[in-house]
């Protein structure tokens, strides 16, 4: 697993931004807080990919080069992942994008409630590097629901899970249900409260992205 908050750098600042209910009030910047470690993500995940060796001709001369082999599938769960999805997308330019709707059903406590999914779209990720993004890793339960939607369209050859706040429970259920999957997240957090969101946390990532819904 690799967690961005472990070491000092600028992403604690965006981190720290997410979480500010003050900073939050501005949408856009929250909106730009979650692209810039989308692309942070892409950066750090680049390491662990296949390149191949190429040259490049300058105005000068030619260069070996190592370049990309291929390029990772980026998958979000709408709608609060689209942000941190165009910063994976801002890196990885060249990659083919799915998209799955998926909500939290009616539920009472928080050990019950289900994950509804009304929508996916996908290309064949049979062979690819596979990412599913959710800014949000709380319970688990929606990555879990969208990872075996998604293997309908193909075996990935690496999956990764990129999320900006983990809980230690959702780290947990990751680990024990897709242990084939490497987690990628900002920061992790302790606890869950009844409804099942962060704590601290930053609240409801599509509210403050997108605005309230009805
Ligand atoms: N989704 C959110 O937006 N926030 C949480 O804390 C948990 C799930």
């Amino acid at each position: 697993m690799f967690v961005l908050s472990e070491s000092n750098s600028i992403a604690n600042h965006f981190l720290a931004e997410l979480r500010d209910k003050d900073i939050q009030k501005d949408a856009f910047r929250f909106r730009k807080n979650l692209e810039r470690l989308g692309e942070l993500f892409a950066y750090e995940i680049s390491k662990t990919l296949t390149y191949r060796n190429n040259s490049v001709e300058s105005p000068l001369g030619k260069k070996d080069v190592s370049l990309l082999g291929d390029y990772p599938v980026l998958v979000t769960i709408m709608r609060a992942g689209l942000p941190l999805h165009q910063g994976l997308l801002n890196f990885f330019d060249k990659s083919e994008n799915g998209f799955i709707g998926a909500y939290r059903g009616l539920h009472d406590t928080k050990d019950h409630f289900e994950i509804e999914m009304d929508y996916i779209s996908s290309p064949s990720i049979q062979g690819k590097t596979l990412i599913i993004c959710d800014p949000m890793l709380a319970t688990g339960k929606s990555i879990e629901k969208a990872y075996h939607a998604m293997l309908r369209y193909g075996i990935p050859s690496r999956t990764h899970i990129v999320s900006v706040v983990a809980s230690q429970r959702g780290i947990r259920f990751i680990n024990a249900r897709m242990p084939e999957c490497r987690i990628w997240v900002g920061d992790i957090d302790d606890e869950l409260n009844s409804k099942s969101y962060i704590v601290p946390g930053l609240g409801d990532a599509g509210d403050l992205a997108f605005g309230p819904k009805n």
